[in-house]
């Protein structure tokens, strides 16, 4: 980044990466071995930016996530009157609106960002104004109602369009409620936390599934109180925040790909320095270990309220076994899932995944894009309304893969083509920069040939 870098620049070369439609040739691999740091966790760098821009005094962060989607929330309190900038080494420095965000003169655009529209319109639900949150073909067909229907408990006035997007927001005083979820949400829960640190009195929010907890470990970096039982989260009214200095750990979301592709290689050796390792949201590891992978944790330690760590992954020597996620488990590693049925019919004994219709609500049908590509590569696959099945044991050809522009797609079966016969075209390669523009780089860095 350059010293006069503004949130509009950057945003618009962040975007100008989408627009050119990229194909990328990956070829099989022999191995994979290599250490790597990743670009900064998504989901705390959204809930920093947007707690940043409300808060009190100027925040610095190194380690911002560099994907779109992020650069879609800084891109937002920057509309509603916080100051970002980019400093010279890489860290972005936001200077708060003191509580009170100022009426934007443009609608806030979320691209592509689930995140940013549904957790910035419980940060706005309290604040004086009228607020239009807009964003991509993909971000307007998903499901808004789910933050709707609680913020209106609170008294917030919104507006959608059939339960999608544009989502309307006219501020109001809020009252606190008791909610439980219906469907398991870490955006959802978020965003009523957001909206209850503003409110009148105390808000609970009740899930079935511990979703991922970075709403409640930032608001709590920020300097606010939230209170937490085994099922539920609270937080009071009326709290202000305070700017914070933070390094952001880098995405296990992102690792996830790198993690599984070494799992691929039984002479592999893979180092993730400066991981975020969140319990929330390091599943994957406990998932590959089950699959007869061995990961080690290095070194562990907490900055700003959140794990950061080094891990180690060696795959077996005998392959991959085989395993089933559903239930809770499927909830926690929604994001992973995709890769996860992508490197399944290299496993010995495949895997089953079940109660994850969530996935079919994302930035695409994961299910379906799953399904087609898997086809597409030769293999067998059964789908199913929450899931689906993938046996073990199967040889995968090259194939022209469809991201249907979604970045966990595209990244997917990157890693599939790694083992497969022939050489793999992934249409759609530049939907990686939603979450991680480095994400082929990468991959050629560690993958040997
Ligand atoms: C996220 C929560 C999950 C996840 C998304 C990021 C977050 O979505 O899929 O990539 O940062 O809270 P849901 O809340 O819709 O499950």
């Amino acid at each position: 980044m350059r010293r006069d870098d503004t949130i509009e620049s950057v945003r618009f070369r962040r975007l100008a990466l989408l627009e050119t439609a990229t194909e990328k040739i990956i070829k099989p691999a022999r191995n994979l071995t290599g250490t790597l740091r990743l670009p900064g966790d998504k989901s705390i760098s959204h809930r920093y930016a947007m707690l940043a821009g409300l808060a009190e005094g100027a925040s610095t962060f190194s380690n911002f996530s560099t994907g779109a989607d992020c650069a879609s929330s800084l891109g937002c309190v920057a509309a509603l009157g916080a100051k970002v900038e980019w400093l010279e080494d890489g860290r972005v420095t936001v200077t708060g609106v003191a509580n009170s965000f100022h009426q934007p003169t443009t609608h806030l655009d979320c691209g592509n960002s689930g995140s940013t529209m549904r957790m910035m319109s419980g940060l706005l639900a309290a604040q004086a104004g009228e607020f239009t949150l807009v964003g991509d073909a993909s971000l307007s067909r998903r499901p808004m109602e789910r933050i709707r229907k609680p913020l209106a408990e609170m008294g917030a006035q919104i507006t959608l369009t059939e339960g999608h997007a544009p989502v309307v927001v006219r501020g109001s005083a809020l009252t606190g409620i008791d909610y439980t979820t219906p469907i398991p949400s870490a955006q959802v829960k978020t965003a009523l936390l957001f909206a209850g640190m503003q409110a009148e009195g105390t808000t609970t929010i009740r899930e079935s599934v511990r979703t991922r907890d970075h709403g409640e470990l930032a608001i709590r970096a920020f300097g606010a109180t939230v209170e937490r039982t085994l099922d539920s989260v609270s937080i009071t009214g009326k709290q202000k925040l305070k700017a914070i200095e933070a390094e952001i750990p880098g995405d296990i979301s992102s690792a996830a790909f790198f993690l599984c592709a070494a799992a691929l290689f039984p002479e592999s050796n893979l180092v993730l320095d400066g991981l975020g390792l969140n319990p929330t949201r390091a599943t994957l590891l406990d998932v590959l270990t089950a699959l007869g992978a061995t990961v080690a944790v290095l070194n562990l330690e907490e900055k700003n309220t959140e794990l950061i760590g080094t891990v180690q992954l060696n795959a077996p020597a005998k392959g991959l076994g085989g395993t089933t996620v559903s239930g809770a488990l499927a909830a926690q590693l929604i994001d992973e899932l995709p890769v996860l049925a992508a490197i399944a019919p290299y496993s010995r004994n495949g895997i089953r995944i079940r109660d994850a219709k969530e996935l079919r609500v994302k930035e695409s049908d994961r299910i379906a894009l799953v399904v087609k590509n898997l086809h597409a590569m030769g293999a067998e696959v059964e789908e199913f309304e929450d899931g689906l099945d993938v046996p073990g044991g199967q040889r995968l050809h090259g194939a022209q893969i469809d991201s249907g522009g979604d970045h966990r797609i595209a990244m997917a079966f990157s890693v599939a083509a790694l083992r497969a016969e022939g050489e793999t075209a992934i249409l759609g390669a530049e939907s990686a920069a939603i979450s991680f523009p480095e994400f082929f780089d990468m991959l050629e860095n560690v993958a040997e040939r």
